[in-house]
């Protein structure tokens, strides 16, 4: 057997528009021992996010700015190989931002234990994760809907949209979803059980919201910005929220504008933008809340999986343009049996 290799996809080209295969580089090195303190990990599953495109573009929020030749970053579910930690042991299932590369070496502080009896370990990435808590965080804090009250979801069959209109529905609102194409649409009615779902790729999506939406938004959970979000602004009824979650619309669009602020003046309405990084202290009673709701059949999630780090780049511009149904992963190896 020769000396085990890590395989990495490196970013190759800042990527225009969306990205192409050759933004990305697959480049196989001899895997790096382990320090004092650190971890060898098999990564098993990758997590597909909007966010990684900002990084790509530049964007510096993300601990480092993007560099030629480096690692795309990401969130993974690993297989702990070898520990020089006294917190884990080989056979651990941890989860951590440890990039797009099949054997990376990580701190052990950089790292979270993922509790392998909740559910299948790539709920770590997805509900169970910071998709899931960023939906919760952002309906409960930012959206606020009262039982009644009309709620608009874009991105709707997505990682976090899916369950921001789940959570919504269970407080007792109205939801109404925003996706891309009729197959979703049925999904997030049939399946995740929103009042309804209207299509952004509707000519006249104004003419289906105010349809969908009688009385006017009263909350927007806004996963997107771009056209969804003019159009819905141009509904929100007196006091709307607008819980601002992301703009995956607009990352890494050169021409990307601002929206009418005087829709917001004329409803009164109030933007509260968040961010799930100052709520993850919140996760445990996230994991807790989401576990029982799954038990009991009131929230259900789906996933959209590619096989082989090779296909990342494609895995990553298929969630970026609309082709997943669900939360977006990568799988990389066989989850590990059970113990
Ligand atoms: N605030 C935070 O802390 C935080 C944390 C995590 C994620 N986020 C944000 O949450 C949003 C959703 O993330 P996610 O991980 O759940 O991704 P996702 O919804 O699973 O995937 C992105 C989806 O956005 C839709 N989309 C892409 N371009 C669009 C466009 N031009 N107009 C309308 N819809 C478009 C596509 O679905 P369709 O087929 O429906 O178009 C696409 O599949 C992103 O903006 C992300 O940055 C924020």
């Amino acid at each position: 057997m020769g000396a085990p290799v890590n395989r990495r996809v490196a970013l190759a080209r800042i990527p225009q528009g969306m990205p192409e295969p050759a933004d990305f580089a697959l480049v196989d090195e001899p895997v790096r021992s382990p320090g004092v303190g650190e971890l060898l990990l098999r990564t098993v599953w990758l997590s597909m996010d909007p966010y990684q495109r900002n990084w790509m573009a530049g964007a510096r929020n993300y601990g480092t700015a993007a560099a030629l030749g480096a690692t795309v970053i990401g969130r993974a579910v690993s297989e702990v190989i070898q520990s020089n930690d006294p917190r884990f042991v080989s056979g651990d299932i941890v989860c951590g931002e440890t990039g797009w590369q099949t054997h990376p070496v990580a701190s052990a502080e950089a790292v979270e234990p993922v509790d392998t009896s909740l559910a299948p370990i790539s709920t770590a990435l997805g509900v169970l994760g910071s998709p899931g808590l960023t939906a919760w965080v952002g309906m409960l804090d930012a959206g606020k809907p009262g039982r009644g009250e009309t709620v608009v979801v874009s991105a709707a069959a997505g990682a976090v949209g899916a369950v921001a209109g789940q959570v919504a529905r269970i407080m007792g609102a109205r939801v109404v979803g925003v996706a891309g194409d009729p197959a979703k649409c049925r999904h997030v009615v049939d399946d995740l059980r929103f009042d309804a779902c209207v299509s952004h790729r509707d000519p006249d999506l104004g003419a289906a919201l105010a349809r969908e939406c009688p009385g006017g938004v009263d909350v927007y959970f806004d996963n997107t910005g771009g056209s969804v979000t003019d159009a819905v602004y141009r509904r929100l009824a007196r006091d709307a929220r607008i819980a601002l979650c992301g703009l995956v619309a607009e990352y890494g669009a050169a021409d990307a504008r601002g929206h009418d602020l005087r829709s917001l003046l004329a409803s009164q309405a109030t933007l509260k933008a968040f961010s799930v990084r100052r709520n993850l202290y919140r996760m445990p009673e996230w994991r807790r809340q989401a576990s029982a709701w799954i038990r009991e059949g009131a929230l259900v999630y789906r996933e959209d999986v590619v096989q082989g780090i090779e296909r990342a780049p494609e895995a990553f511009a298929r969630m970026l343009s609309g082709r997943t149904l669900g939360k977006a992963l990568v799988r990389v190896a066989e989850d590990p049996p059970r113990h």
